[in-house]
């Protein structure tokens, strides 16, 4: 073993130029050059060229002697990019000469090229050069990976391994704190990095990458000129030279972690280096400083005089002691940052794993955050007087301004974002251990704000940690944390703060909590720190750390570290992206525009018009993260941006998108799939893009058919959009900007059953409703007509959600087909399952249609629409004209077509619409127990409607009361729709896919909101 402690040579300048010359045949001015343990000299010949001679210390084993020249050797062979110093062969042929001391002792004697360049001690240190250095060192060790040689097997007191050893040594240490720093960095590598050390990557290694031994360029003190000094070169882990690099290049830096980030990512960058190397750095860079100040004390009492073991002693302390201060594991996670690796292990996963289960999560508050009308704490705001007072620790009044400005703009719910900077951490815990002088100001969790007292509650099931209070002003005053291990996901934990107290009585560290159980409730100032009422919620994906080692607020530099350790919790608390980012026009901008673009005849819904920005199933978001339930836009049948439609959509379009004139598998398999749901007959399928152009070609048929122009509607019917359906339309043709009835269309009265005259016994309701068709049909043959067709909604909706009587249609088909007439069923709203029970409404009527039409709900929001009819009319229809239709039937919207009958077929939606409208129906019948203004309760399936009157005797139409019910329930963050003649019909078509939740939330508001109408009066 080398020993260290055995003196250097000591030759005179006169012997070191005698042993120039005599061994290597070189003669020049010699100069002496600064050595540990070695004597070293400059040996400058006249013509320019420069050497080191150098004579090895007289305990230096020959072994490592002669390893040192192979090591050099092994250089120049293999890989001469890396800049170090070249061996002189002596004149006995070989690198290694000897020499005898006076004492008589045998030096190793060898001469070496000069490097040119300065020294790195006498540079400044930049990111740019610290990184150089990394990659020289990166590429250097991979030009010595597989070199080995029996003198690279040596022990000595640097070597990292033996960084233990140091323990001996502590007594020299004289400060006491600083001996209690130094025991504690070595019980931590004893017990955690010591044991690990024979598991990492090993090899030959410089071990001595000290801003002595390496060179920049002369000209460019950025660029490395060369790497000198072997003599401490060994076999040892990988790591450990990437560890003494750094512990000489980030003495008496700002921020030493960083710098060593850089350095490290340079070496990776040439050199890749492993995870568990990265896990041990920090520790390595600890230990070469322990050893570097363990023996300079222990070499202070022996050879005082030696300046060169004192040299960096001072700046190493320094750096001890900073480390001192620092979480190794959030240093750690810099340096595994730095090179392209997870902060921690896990980290990715646990975001990954949050976004994919976010919807079975369960919500945080009693009321769905995602649903609450959400603001911004103005903390980002330093001149803002809640930052103010909120800094000043004057929480009653942050709390005052907070409660006044939400009353003022309904707020419900108050947001402190992940990675806001914020001026309020004004005391010292918020000083950074990091980077010299600067602070932690970026939040690092999620802030809830609501009142004090309010209870929150675990998103999964958890285990608790711990219930402390941290008692620091600004502090988190209660903190509770739980550890949740769930399927499929690593492990991680949350952070609880400024709870209430109560909490530490009733939760108990191993105990388990269920999804949806009570963490706790937000304190009061007195108890939460000294803040506004506010739940602070953080993530941890390092179970490593305490709930105190957790850093709730973050330096700016390490903000995408810090974002791994402790990912924003919005996801996991259930708040929508957008309610911390608005894209886009604002609505009033949006309401001008449409002014200006667009025809003024669209109409907007609601007083204050909403902007949505994303659906998902039965929710749509809007553009400040709010999400509405949609018990209305039955377009989205199967929920919005289902994702099997989507896929279908996007992979179709990806691969082609033509028309019906040339061959296509999917029109057919459509056609073939979605005729398969009608009842035998009703065989052939055409498409097109809109409802009415299903009922505009189901005209064309019929006349086609019959010859006749004439129509037999319903009252209060809407077919379509274009001229000849706005006729067929009483909904339109009667109302404002409409011209009354046309002549070819015949009214018959809307089958209502609720407002059957009295007089008329229940069971003959169809029969006397299909009086009116009778007349009808009467006053038609009258004037010599008869009509084409009879078309009608199977559950007229703008007529307000009526269901039929039973055997009307059947009645009424009988009068129509007795006259000649074709029935067309318009399907629009109400086809594919909606009412649970069959495919189709009007199968619940017993009764086989000639022609259907279909759109809406058909694509899941892709425009498209479907007329299906018979054979033999289909046949007729083929008069010669051809029908084509540019967009109706293309491979996209097929695409769309058979994805949603797919998802209703093998999600069994039918029976999820069943039985979600029956629990529906039977809730509503149980408010109408309660409220005197619910005349009629009426749906089937999830096509649903609720009639208000003012008087259930008279019937008068609520029309007042149902305004407010709908705009009320959209405040409430509900949407839902009016109907009816009178507009006095709540109408609801939820998506297939509304779950018991959904209907239980939209119970909840619908319950909330009539208490409201009620009290307020209509
Ligand atoms: C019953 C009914 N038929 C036809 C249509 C017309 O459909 P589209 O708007 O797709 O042309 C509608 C539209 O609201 C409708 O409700």
């Amino acid at each position: 073993m080398t020993d260290v402690t055995h003196p250097a040579p000591a030759f005179s300048l006169r012997e070191a130029a005698q042993l120039a010359m005599d061994r290597f045949g070189i003669g020049g001015r010699v100069t002496v050059l600064d050595s540990e343990r070695d004597q070293n000299f400059k040996l400058s010949h006249d013509d320019g060229s420069q050497w080191i001679l150098k004579i090895v210390n007289a305990s230096e084993p020959v072994s490592e002697c002669e390893f040192q020249v192979a090591l050099l050797d092994h250089l120049a062979r293999n890989n001469p990019d890396v800049a170090a110093p070249r061996l002189t062969i002596s004149q006995n042929g070989t690198p290694l000469a000897d020499a005898i001391s006076d004492a008589g002792e045998r030096h190793a004697v060898r001469l070496v090229t000069w490097l040119p360049g300065l020294p790195m001690a006498m540079s400044g240190r930049t990111p740019a050069l610290l990184e150089n250095l990394g990659r020289a060192l990166g590429r250097l060790d991979s030009a010595l990976q597989g070199f080995i040689h029996p003198g690279a097997l040596r022990t000595f007191d640097w070597d990292i391994r033996e960084a233990g050893a140091a323990r001996q040594r502590l007594h020299h240490i004289s400060d006491v704190a600083d001996r209690a720093l130094v025991r504690g960095l070595l019980d931590h590598f004893d017990a955690a990095v010591a044991p690990h050390l024979a598991g990492l990557r090993a090899q030959v290694i410089h071990n001595d990458a000290n801003d002595w031994n390496v060179l920049v360029d002369e000209d460019n003190h950025e660029r490395i000129a060369g790497i000198i000094d072997f003599g401490d070169a060994l076999y040892s882990p990988l790591i450990a030279e990437v560890a003494v690099a750094c512990a000489y290049s980030i003495l008496d830096v700002e921020d030493p972690i960083g710098a060593a980030a850089t350095l490290v990512a340079g070496f990776h960058a040439e050199y890749p280096l492993r995870e568990e190397e990265l896990d041990v750095l920090f520790d390595l860079i600890a230990m070469r400083l322990v050893i570097s100040v363990t023996l300079s004390a222990q070499r202070k009492e022996k050879s005082a005089d030696n300046p060169y073991l004192a040299i960096s002693e001072a700046p190493a302390w320094r750096l001890l002691r900073r480390f001192g201060a620092m979480n190794r594991r959030f240093a750690t996670s810099i340096l595994r940052n730095a090179c392209g690796f997870e902060a921690t292990p896990g980290a990715r996963a646990v975001v990954a794993w949050i976004e994919a289960n976010r919807k079975s999560l369960a919500p945080v508050l009693d009321r769905h955050p995602a649903t609450q009308v959400k603001a911004l704490v103005p903390y980002g705001d330093p001149a803002h007087p809640m930052t103010v007072t909120s800094a000043a620790r004057q929480p009653d009044k942050a709390t005052a301004w907070w409660d006044a400005w939400c009353a003022e703009h309904g707020i419900e719910l108050g947001i402190g974002p992940w990675g806001e900077a914020r001026t309020v951490y004004t005391s010292d815990i918020f000083c950074s251990r990091f980077i010299e002088g600067a602070r932690r100001v970026h939040h690092l969790g999620l802030d809830l704000f609501l009142q004090a007292g309010t209870k929150v509650y675990t998103p999964l099931p958890g285990t608790v940690r711990s219930v402390e209070i941290e008692e620091d002003p600004l502090g988190y005053g209660c903190l509770i944390e739980l550890e949740h291990r769930p399927d499929g996901c690593p492990p991680f934990v949350t952070l609880w703060g400024h709870m209430a107290h109560e909490a530490m009585a009733r939760l108990k560290p191993g105990e388990k909590l269920q999804a949806g159980a009570l963490v706790g409730e937000m304190g009061a100032p007195v108890e939460n720190g000294g803040w506004a009422p506010h739940l602070h919620l953080q993530i941890s994906t390092d179970l490593n750390l305490s709930a105190r080692d957790i850093l709730g607020v973050g330096e700016a530099r390490y903000l995408n570290v810090w974002g791994e350790l402790f990912p924003d919790a919005a996801t996991l608390a259930g708040i929508p992206p957008e309610t911390f980012v608005q894209t886009g026009r604002t609505r009033p901008e949006i309401v001008a525009a449409r002014r200006t673009s667009l025809l003024p005849n669209l109409s907007i819904s609601y007083s204050e018009p909403i902007k949505f920005v994303r659906g998902e199933g039965a929710w749509l978001i809007d553009d400040r993260g709010r999400a509405y339930l949609d018990c209305f836009n039955n377009v989205c049948h199967l929920g919005h941006a289902h994702p099997d439609i989507v896929e279908a959509i996007c992979t179709q379009s990806a691969r082609l998108n033509t028309n019906t004139r040339y061959l296509h598998d999917a029109v057919v398999t459509y056609a073939e799939r979605l005729t398969a749901t009608l009842p035998e007959g009703l065989s052939v399928a055409s498409f097109a893009c809109s409802g009415s152009e299903a009922n505009s070609l189901a005209l064309r048929m019929a006349r086609t058919m019959t010859g006749s122009n004439d129509a037999l509607v319903l009252d209060w019917a809407y077919h379509g959009t274009t001229q000849e359906l706005i006729d067929l339309s009483p909904y339109k043709y009667k109302r404002k900007g409409g011209k009354g009835k046309p002549a070819h269309v015949f009214e018959a009265a809307i089958p209502d059953s609720y407002r059957a005259p009295l007089d008329w016994p229940v069971e003959e309701y169809a029969l006397r409703f299909a009086e009116s068709i009778g007349e009808q049909i009467e006053t038609m043959r009258k004037q010599g007509r008869a009509p084409a067709f009879f078309i009608a909604e199977s559950i007229p909706s703008v007529a307000g959600q009526v269901i039929l009587p039973e055997g009307y249609l059947r009645e009424v088909y009988r009068m129509v087909r007795a006259v000649g007439g074709l029935c067309i069923a318009d399907e629009v709203q109400v086809g594919f399952g909606r009412v649970g029970s069959h495919w189709w409404a009007f199968e619940m009527q017993g009764v086989v249609p000639d022609i259907v039409t279909m759109g809406k709900p058909i694509g899941n929001g892709h425009p498209m629409s479907a007329l299906v009819t018979t054979r033999e009319i289909a046949d007729r229809f083929n008069n010669g004209m051809e029908y084509f239709n540019t967009f109706g039937g293309n491979p996209v919207s097929c695409a769309a077509g058979l994805a949603v009958l797919d998802v209703i077929e093998r999600d069994r939606l039918r029976d999820n619409a069943a039985a979600i409208g029956a629990y529906l129906v039977a809730r509503f019948r149980a408010m109408q127990q309660r409220y005197e203004v619910i005349g009629d309760v009426r749906g089937q399936g999830l096509f649903l409607g609720i009639e208000l009157v003012n008087n259930r005797k008279t019937k008068e139409p609520a029309t007042a009361f149902a305004r407010k019910v709908n705009e009320g329930a959209k405040v409430r963050g509900v949407l839902i729709g009016t109907e009816g003649p009178q507009d006095n019909v709540l109408k609801m078509r939820p998506p297939m896919v509304f779950s018991r939740a959904d209907a239980d939330h939209l119970i909840e508001v619908l319950e909330d909101t009539f208490a409201m109408v009620s009290a307020e009066g209509a």
